[in-house]
């Protein structure tokens, strides 16, 4: 099917971000964070995520937050190019006095040269790379941002192969959710990329080392290590 894409590539109207910050993806960011784990061995050996990770399009901060929680050596810079979702994600923060200390927001739409400086120990992002009229802007953050031997794990939705498959997804995963939602649940599958196109992305940006997997009915993970 051919992908269609996102009608804006930030979600700065204030709706959007507001029914989006209050939807339940609770299953799907426990999905990253398990995934996160895993590649890093800190679930299977009970070891702390450290460092410094930098989240790339974090929209309401939970993940960030969910993260912090479970590794208090870990430290996130999360980025968000709309300041709608921003000041929501500084709303959630708020209400865990505890954990916010350890998350530093910051607006910033992408491509941006200077977050390259830090050297992360660890790239995340979740739902971002369909947003992007061109998805080579992440693959380069990512090499520009990784300090060597930092791990990486992007995940999205995986493009479906028909629009009856859309449908299907929206039934089973937003039935009930506000129009807004739905609808942006919608525009994101048609959005998103086959597991083929992200290999090529991947070629591209000369990221190889990184492999692609899907990880759910509608999920596909980018994962790995960058070179030493
Ligand atoms: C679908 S949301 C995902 C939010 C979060 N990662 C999560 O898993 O809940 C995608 C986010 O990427 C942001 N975004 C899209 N394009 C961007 C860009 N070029 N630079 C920075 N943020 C961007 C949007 O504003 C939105 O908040």
């Amino acid at each position: 099917m051919q992908r269609i894409p996102e009608p804006e590539e930030l979600m700065d109207d204030a709706a959007q971000a507001q029914a989006y910050a209050e939807a339940d993806f609770s299953e799907a960011n426990q999905l990253f964070v398990e995934l996160l784990e895993r590649l890093t061995k800190a679930g299977a050996q009970a070891l702390s995520l450290q460092g410094r990770l930098l989240d790339l399009g974090c929209g309401p901060a939970d993940i960030p937050l969910m993260l912090v929680r479970r590794h208090p050596q870990l430290t996130v810079d999360a980025v968000d190019g709309a300041p709608a979702m921003l000041d929501l994600a500084r709303q959630k923060l708020a209400a865990h006095p505890d954990d916010e200390p350890r998350i530093r927001l910051m607006c910033e739409h992408l491509p941006c040269p200077g977050l390259a400086a830090h050297g992360y120990d660890l790239i995340a992002s979740n739902s971002l790379l369909h947003h992007l009229a061109d998805p080579g802007v992440l693959w380069q953050t990512v090499a520009s941002c990784a300090r060597p031997g930092a791990e990486i794990l992007v995940m999205d939705l995986a493009r479906p192969d028909s629009a009856t498959a859309v449908d299907t997804l929206v039934e089973r995963y937003a039935d009930g959710a506000p129009p807004v939602l739905r609808r942006d649940f919608r525009n994101s599958l048609f959005a998103s990329y086959t597991p083929t196109e992200v290999e090529d992305q991947l070629q591209r940006a000369g990221l190889n080392q990184l492999a692609v997997t899907q990880v759910s009915d509608r999920h596909l993970a980018i994962a790995g290590k960058m070179p030493f």
